[in-house]
């Protein structure tokens, strides 16, 4: 028989970060952190619904499609085959990168096999969650239902498909199709023609940047010895099959995700990386069992600035989920902790969590099929908070006391280690253990 030995260079060669909440976690933060000590940076699924902000001194960066290691010299960044693209939305990132001159054109390469977001798959978003009323999923109306549907729906237009002299013909036949689906819903104010023309010069600019394989090309690197990092979008708890549905993204946002987005093999995945905040958050509508409604939930979003990245939209605002990050670390096979906006807390007099699920009348550790049906409140338990600063702060050891039994008491709780904590949004504000 056969058998293709792993050579040492394959051994794991793949680290993932992502998100173990509903999004927003501070995965730019991290992954441009931790870019540094990779030769490569990989977006493996979602598109321009993310919104990673990075601050790099004074200045703020808010990234949607491109990958967080573009900031740092000598990494590759790779828009992997699972991303959706808008055109439009990333010729202003680009735009963004260019007055800041970052040389992001040698930094920078596409999978031909990302699927194109059209205009027309906007329309049908905003259509299709006007159509649900009460029940809409809160999407940050980017097209990125319409363009998976239509990806699974084998109608999808592809980067690669730009170079094909029928690219147009191509792109008249679905937008048609589209047109035909908007006559089952009330009409949108949407100016097609307008936005159909930006598209289209977005798409010649597009010609201009590097397309890859990226199956051939990720595995080539893990050969040659380079270490890549796979950088998430949204939350485990957004992910199409395991997260709160239908309240979810449409794509698999978890590990599984990393393989089918890149084109590797499981076997090659190295740590994965979960990232937490400190307490929790959610934007757009859905179950949130953790969720403070009155003054101390507006607390957090105060002093968390809890407004989306990309729409803007308020955050809700709850206390961690101990169920929740026990579910969202088993499906991820999570191996190392990293906490954020701890800083958050820093004058809270108590800090809580919620430390078991209460439904069908009795305590649960587990996440129910249902969370929205079954009706799920949580048992909270407290712990004395740190009332101080952490500025300055980048020795575990020297974190207050109370603060590490916080962190001791969320190990203890969720099996893993926690090895940074994020006391701050700069680059600086970071303690690696
Ligand atoms: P992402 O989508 O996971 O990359 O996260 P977002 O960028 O949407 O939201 C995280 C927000 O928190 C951003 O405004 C960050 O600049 C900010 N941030 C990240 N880490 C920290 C932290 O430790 N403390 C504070 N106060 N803010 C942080
Ligand atoms: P990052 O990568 C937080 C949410 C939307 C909505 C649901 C579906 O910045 O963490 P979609 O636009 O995908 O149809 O929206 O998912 N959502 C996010 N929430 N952070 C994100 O990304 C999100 N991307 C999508 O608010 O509830
Ligand atoms: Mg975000």
């Amino acid at each position: 028989m056969l058998t293709r030995a792993k050579t040492n260079s394959e051994n794991m060669a793949v680290d993932v970060i992502l998100g173990l909440q509903w999004g927003d976690e501070g995965k730019g933060k991290i992954v441009d952190y931790l870019a540094a000590q990779y030769d490569v940076v990989c977006r493996f699924q979602g598109g321009p619904n993310a919104g990673h902000t990075i601050v790099i001194g004074d200045q703020k960066y808010v990234l949607h499609t491109i990958p967080s290691g573009i900031f740092r010299e000598d990494i590759m960044n790779v828009v992997g085959n699972g991303v959706v693209l808008d055109p439009i939305t990333f010729d202003k990132e680009i735009q963004k990168l260019e007055s800041a001159n970052i040389p992001f054109k040698d930094r920078l390469l596409l999978s031909k096999k990302a699927h194109l977001i059209l205009p027309t798959h906007r329309m049908l978003d905003a259509a299709s969650e006007a159509s649900k009323g009460k029940l809409k999923i809160g999407s940050t109306l980017k097209g990125i239902g319409p363009t998976y549907m239509d990806k699974t729906g084998r109608n999808g237009l592809r980067i690669g498909d730009i170079m094909l002299p029928d690219f147009v013909d191509r792109y008249n036949k679905l937008k048609e199709k589209h047109l035909g689906m908007l006559v089952n819903y009330d009409s949108i104010d949407f100016d097609l023609e307008g936005e159909e023309t930006r598209w289209m010069n977005c798409i010649e600019k597009l010609k201009t940047l590097q397309q890859i394989n990226c199956e051939y090309y990720v595995n080539s690197q893990i050969k040659a010895g380079k270490k890549i990092l796979a950088e998430g979008a949204q939350g485990s708890m957004l992910d199409i099959d395991y997260g709160t549905y239908p309240y979810v993204t449409s794509s698999n946002t978890i590990t599984a995700g990393v393989c089918t987005g890149l084109g590797i093999a499981p076997h090659l995945i190295g740590e994965v990386i979960g990232i937490t905040k400190a307490y929790c958050t959610r934007v757009g509508s859905g179950p949130f069992p953790s969720e403070l409604h009155g003054s101390v939930g507006e607390r957090l979003r105060k002093l968390g600035n809890e407004f989306g990245a990309t729409t803007g939209r308020p955050r809700r605002c709850g206390w961690i989920d101990i169920p929740q990050l026990n579910y969202t670390i088993m499906i991820n096979g999570v191996t190392q902790l990293v906490i954020t906006k701890m800083d958050v807390l820093n004058e809270f007099e108590e800090i809580s969590m919620a430390a078991k699920y209460k439904y069908d009348g009795e305590l649960h550790d587990e996440v129910p099929y249902d969370m929205d049906g079954t009706q799920t409140d949580v048992e909270i338990e407290n712990i004395d908070g740190w009332q101080q600063s952490l500025e300055g702060i980048t020795d575990y050891e020297k974190l207050p006391s109370t603060a590490q039994s916080y962190l001791a008491t969320l190990e203890n709780k969720l099996g893993t280690k926690v090895t940074m904590v994020s006391t701050g949004p700069k680059r600086s504000e970071l303690i690696i253990r």
